[in-house]
């Protein structure tokens, strides 16, 4: 019988075994066998199918990240997919995986900041070269294309300013010169777009977000593609970055609701962005309006839109803006997003980093809500009631 993926979701990974509905954490550094030669067969397994979920030690996992491991990559339609302690740490994964020093990488100007950091700061001490190009203009991607240019390393939709991109022309462009891409698809996850199924050779979630929905674990996932998965893998190995059992037990729980989640996020996060559209002191980061370029980009890629979104609020009144902010009631204030409940913040420097192609006017101010699954019409009430404070 065919199954949808919802169904699937909901099915998988029966534990017939214990006669339980979901699998055991099963916890272990030493994997043990009945004799030396069962470590050898076991090892031979391993070489000749090295997704098949044959480990000789705790630090290639359990079945139970071998069984999240498996539900990912049927997601992600993807050759397989690691595992990683924190979405930061696939981010890690993926670029060092793939460039060397002397490599160039070619990067979108929004970037998640610490990943900005990484390539402009850090990699730059091992004699790596990062270019960033705007966004809404593909030019600038093409132009710096030098020999030594390794990775494309796309977000989408950019971090804070949510600038959503022609991801089919990136894909081409990388394909005539020959480039790897990689790309971070925390916000839609692969259940609104699967970008190794577009041509991505890498594909980043943050399983902190929208994965576990909980908020109370973190970890990382990293789809690939079977150009890329012994690069991937010999990196994985020599990192040693690797989720744990328990982390990876949540967030196989989350993901069985992830479907019904997400789209409430979306349904919630369309109501909540037709009340704001109609203010005239706020520009809408999210793809809403229908003759956008951002609109048309998402519709273009994306079978959906999570709950994040960004505001522009015009105000030569700064202290208005974090008025505005600061008398939300239902909305929390702190990082991440992705889970059950709605958060605020109100982007400075520090969250936007150092960007080439920002065009922030002096009276302009970012704020991220990311919106929850509480009922709307309370959200709606708690965000009318703030905003009389914004002048
Ligand atoms: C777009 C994006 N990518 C990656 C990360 C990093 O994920 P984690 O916090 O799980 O390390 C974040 C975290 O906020 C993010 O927003």
């Amino acid at each position: 019988m065919a199954k949808s993926f919802k169904t699937f979701l909901k099915h998988t990974a029966k534990d017939f075994h214990n006669q339980s509905v979901n699998p055991p954490v099963v916890r272990a550094s030493t994997i043990i066998f009945k004799s030396m030669k069962h470590i050898r067969i076991t090892q031979k397994k391993a070489q000749k199918n090295p997704v098949g979920g044959h480990y000789d030690y705790g630090r290639q996992g359990t079945s139970t990240t071998y069984i999240l491991q498996k539900i990912l990559t049927k997601l992600e339609d993807s050759y397989h997919v690691f595992t990683t302690p924190t979405g930061f740490g696939s981010v890690f994964l993926a670029i060092f995986s793939v460039v060397r020093p002397g490599d160039e990488i070619i990067a979108a100007d929004p970037v998640y900041s610490p990943t900005r950091i990484l390539t402009q700061d850090f990699l730059k001490e091992f004699n790596i070269k990062t270019i960033f190009y705007n966004p809404y203009d593909l030019k600038t991607l093409e132009k710096s294309i030098t020999k030594k240019t390794k990775l494309i390393f796309v977000e989408n939709p950019g971090s804070n300013t949510f600038d959503f991109q022609d991801l089919g022309k990136i894909i081409s462009i990388a394909k005539k010169y020959k480039i790897l891409t990689a790309i971070d698809n925390t916000w839609g996850t692969p259940y609104y777009l699967k970008p190794i199924k577009l041509g991505f050779d890498m594909s980043i979630v943050s399983a902190t977000k929208y994965y576990s929905g909980h908020s109370d674990v973190m970890g990382g996932s990293l789809a690939v593609n079977k150009k890329v998965f012994q690069k991937v893998k010999a990196a994985e190995k020599i990192t040693g970055l690797r989720l744990g059992p328990d982390d990876a037990y949540l967030i196989t729980r989350g993901l069985r609701t992830l479907d019904v989640r997400l789209d409430r996020h979306r349904d919630n996060a369309k109501k909540i962005a037709s009340f704001l559209s109609k203010n005239k002191k706020i520009k809408l980061l999210y793809p809403f309006k229908k003759n956008s370029l951002n609109f048309r980009m998402w519709k273009k890629y994306y079978s959906g839109a999570s709950g994040l979104m960004g505001l522009k609020i015009k105000s030569k009144n700064i202290n208005s803006v974090r008025k505005f902010v600061n008398s939300l009631k239902l909305f929390g204030y702190g990082y991440s997003w992705g889970g059950f409940e709605s958060l605020v913040l109100h982007q400075e420097f520090r969250e936007t980093g150092n960007r080439k192609f920002m065009n922030l006017a002096k009276d302009e101010h970012l704020v991220r809500f990311h919106i929850g699954l509480e009922d709307p019409n309370d959200l709606i009430a708690d965000i009318k009631q703030a905003l009389r404070h914004l002048k």
